[in-house]
């Protein structure tokens, strides 16, 4: 059983239907969400005739499940848990009784019968979930479809998964045929701009086996109202509080009186702690209006006493940067300890404290 949640609207069903569709097996699709004309002009917008797969319009739990036994397909999706139920309940389609009844009759088909069972699970902006969050401990595997609407890029992550790694992921662009996958995400995520803007970095980042260097954008500007306004998107807004007191008290600069808006390129959300460097950096450039030289990238994590940390799998960072042509890269003292720096063409700069950054960048 594997749980596939994200946000209404981010492209599951797309995502599944297209994978439905491109599949030789022989795959149910239930849909409790859309009717068989709406999936049938959707599956013509994706261009895939699909001639294995069922598509089934059904709410009642038990219902899908005597037909699965008939049909006896390689695989079912369920397109959601929350639109499911069992007539023995009473309670309402996406309570959590009714999503665990009927995440339990799935798993029990799926167990018996060995075919695996997809599940959209609809997930709320905060994450926060009634139903997705207790399939957890239920299902297999679980990955998570996210993005940003406003954007065409969509990552699918692993959060759990019983029978391999979850450091796999799926990066896609949502165009007006359906999800097309993107091999080369560092070559999309930086901005194409001709002149070099302050407020700008970029970090030098893996997202789980894959490295990805990606824009960090920020404003610092003088707070007009009382107390200062802070704001992330694609970046966790405590860790960026962080950040910012680590400047105010390590590095002397004046953030506590600014508003701050941080945001990452993409609409895509960034867990990696060595994007701390470039977003350090973002936030300086932006406070003294002096851009960050271009053809530069940054990977590192700021600690609390302004200490710039050794980050994970070093090498490959440089060597995604040197592929793509940077010219050099800022990364902590701590990584270069038997690192090899005459096999790479980029010039490689070791810093120990935020301090010094300033001076290594604008003076
Ligand atoms: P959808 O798969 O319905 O999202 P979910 O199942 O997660 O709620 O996709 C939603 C959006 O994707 C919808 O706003 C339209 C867009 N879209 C495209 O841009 N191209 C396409 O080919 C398809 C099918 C959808
Ligand atoms: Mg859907």
């Amino acid at each position: 059983m594997v749980l596939i949640g994200g946000q209404p609207g981010i492209g599951k069903s797309t995502l599944l239907l297209q994978m439905a569709l491109s599949l030789k097996a022989k795959v149910l699709y239930v849909s409790g969400e859309e009717s068989e004309e709406q999936i049938k002009m959707r599956a013509e917008r994706l261009g895939l005739a699909g001639a294995n797969c069922f598509i089934l319009t059904e709410t009642n739990a038990s219902r899908v499940l005597v037909l699965a036994e008939e049909l006896q397909p390689d695989l079912v999706v369920i397109d959601s848990i929350q639109t499911l139920f069992v007539p023995y309940i009473d309670s309402m389609p996406g309570s959590i009784s009714q999503v665990r009844e009927c995440a339990g009759e799935l798993q029990r088909f799926a167990k018996t019968s060995n075919v695996p069972v997809f599940i959209i699970g609809h997930i709320t902006k905060d994450g926060a979930i009634a139903g997705p969050k207790l399939l957890e401990h239920i299902v297999d595997a679980v990955l998570q479809f996210e993005g940003d609407q406003n954007y065409a890029y969509r990552i699918l992550r692993t959060l759990k998964n019983r029978f391999g790694s979850t450091d796999e992921l799926g990066i896609y662009e949502m165009q007006a045929v359906g999800l097309r996958e993107v091999s080369n995400p560092s070559e999309l995520l930086l901005s194409q701009k001709e002149e070099e803007l302050s407020g700008s970095a970029i970090g030098a980042t893996i997202e789980g086996l894959r490295p990805m260097l990606i824009e960090t954008q920020a404003l610092v500007s003088k707070a007009v109202y009382g107390t200062p306004q802070r704001s992330a998107t694609g970046f966790d807004l405590r860790r960026l509080s962080m950040l910012l007191a680590v400047l105010e008290k390590r590095g002397g600069f004046p953030m506590a009186m600014n508003d701050v808006f941080l945001n990452i390129a993409g609409g895509i959300r960034v867990d990696d702690p060595a994007i701390d460097l470039a977003i350090v950096c973002a936030l300086i450039s932006s406070l003294e209006d002096v851009a960050v030289p271009a053809n530069i990238c940054f990977a590192g994590e700021v600690g609390l006493s302004g200490e710039i940390r050794a980050v994970n799998r070093i090498e490959q960072r440089i060597q995604e940067a040197d592929r793509l042509g940077f010219k050099a890269i800022y990364l902590s003292k701590y990584n270069i300890k038997g690192l090899d720096t005459s096999r790479y063409g980029i010039r490689i700069h070791a810093l120990a404290r935020i301090e010094e950054l300033y001076t290594a960048l604008f003076v």
